[in-house]
């Protein structure tokens, strides 16, 4: 999953109407972040926003270049994490994946893989409305209702979900002493996280416990819209046809607290991709410790589950230097790829106060586990490979 480049991309947009690309903020964790190339993911849509036309209103520029999602149909699934509550799954599209060397067609954002194609697309149907999400889960489908994943040739770089409508609320302070209030992210226009899958696509995202019994889930207003993103890798000869999905565990209204995930690299805020920040070691074990993050509210992480790519060895959590929590890849081997199935998420719920330190480490071994090939350089440059934890914060008190 890229989410974090993505997230790091210096698109500053300065309030005062001009739009443009800024040089990387560097955050002084690792060495300096390379020049970007010529096409970030986002140079085709920084392109075409109109803050003028929209009144100053960045978001709303954005949802005016964005296009509609093509929602194909929902179908009803038994829930799973809690009693009573409802579970469908969603489709959208299908979308066309031309075949390995093909020519890809032209996009609003870039795919961060040479032979990847990537999209970003609005929705308002297909998830819930005055609803909680407890549990969800992105995914892709080939147009037989058949699993599209490294299997069948199909490699899932990243998709992701945002609530639009909705303002992000930050537990973290992922970027301090780089913070410019006049500029924003491109990203932080699009509200409010929701999901967000990379390669490891098995095991659910949680806005509860992973019992489904702590009281919080993800609160999605009456009329919210949603963007919907991916990067999708098709190593097959031929084209292929594929469903985005989102399978959406919920119960009606807001019940319990308001829960946020956040995904944190342990490259920090500065480095692009976090690839030049993590340490790798072709002959062995290589660590990186990630800087302190000062945490902004009390409440609870209820869910803590590492997310790297292939190489990667264990994601290590500690909250004011006290490890709290380990999340190791499982491998697996299939057709002769190597992928991580998935990345269990620690049980325990771990309470947090406002002005407690988060630190990550990462722990990569290429000797144990190669580099998925096609990983040696992303369109960055930079090694493909991560090093995060995707935490789901219940955060005590109203939000509005
Ligand atoms: C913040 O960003 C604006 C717009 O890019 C820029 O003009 C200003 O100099 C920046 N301020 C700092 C302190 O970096
Ligand atoms: C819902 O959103 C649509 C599109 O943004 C808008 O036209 C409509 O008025 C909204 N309805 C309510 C009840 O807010
Ligand atoms: C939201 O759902 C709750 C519970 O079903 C209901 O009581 C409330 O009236 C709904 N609010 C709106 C704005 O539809
Ligand atoms: C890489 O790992 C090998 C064997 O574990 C070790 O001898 C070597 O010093 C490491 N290299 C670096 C640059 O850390």
């Amino acid at each position: 999953m890229k989410h974090i480049s993505l997230l790091l991309l210096p698109l500053g947009i300065a309030q005062a109407g001009t739009v443009g690309r800024r040089a990387p903020q560097h955050d002084h964790s690792g060495p300096a972040p390379p020049k970007l190339p010529g096409q970030s993911p986002f140079a085709g849509i920084v392109g075409q926003l109109d803050l003028k036309g929209s009144g100053g209103d960045a978001t709303a520029a954005l949802i005016k270049v964005l296009p509609k999602a093509h929602f194909a149909v929902s179908e009803p699934l038994k829930p799973q994490v809690r009693q009573g509550a409802k579970r469908h799954i969603a489709k959208f599209g299908p979308y066309t994946l031309t075949g390995k060397g093909q020519p890809k067609p032209k996009k609003l954002i870039n795919s961060l893989d040479p032979n990847g194609q990537a999209f970003i697309e609005l929705t308002s149907d297909g998830m819930c409305s005055n609803c909680t999400i407890l549990a969800g889960k992105p995914g892709l489908l080939f147009e037989d209702g058949s699993p599209a994943g490294p299997a069948q040739g199909v490699y899932i770089h990243h998709i992701l979900s945002h609530d639009i409508s909705k303002k992000a609320l930050k537990p973290v302070a992922k970027c301090v002493g780089s913070t410019n209030t006049t500029q924003t992210n491109l990203l932080d226009l699009l509200g409010a996280e929701l999901f967000s899958q990379g390669d490891d696509n098995s095991t659910p995202f949680y806005f509860t416990s992973e019992d489904g019994a702590y009281p919080s889930g993800f609160f999605v207003g009456s009329n919210d819209s949603f963007a919907l993103q991916a990067d999708l890798v098709n190593y097959n000869a031929d084209t292929r046809k594929v469903y985005v999905t989102f399978d959406i565990e919920y119960v009606d209204g807001h019940v319990g607290s308001d829960a946020v995930s956040t995904l944190l690299s342990v490259g920090g805020c500065g480095g692009i991709g976090g690839g030049n920040a993590i340490a790798l070691n072709q002959t062995g074990p290589a660590e990186t410790t990630g800087r302190k993050i000062p945490i902004l509210v009390d409440g609870k992480i209820i869910s803590a589950k590492g997310h790297m790519h292939i190489g990667g060895e264990r994601m290590i959590l500690l909250i004011n230097d006290k490890e709290v929590c380990v999340s190791a890849p499982i491998y697996t081997k299939a057709n002769g790829f190597e992928s991580i199935a998935g990345m269990p998420s620690c049980p325990e719920a771990i309470p947090v106060k406002k002005g407690d330190t988060l630190t990550m480490k990462s722990v990569y071994d290429l000797a144990k586990h190669p580099l998925r090939s096609g990983a040696e350089h992303n369109a960055m440059g930079n090694a493909d490979v991560m090093g995060m934890f995707i935490l789901t914060w219940a955060v005590d008190g109203e939000r509005k």
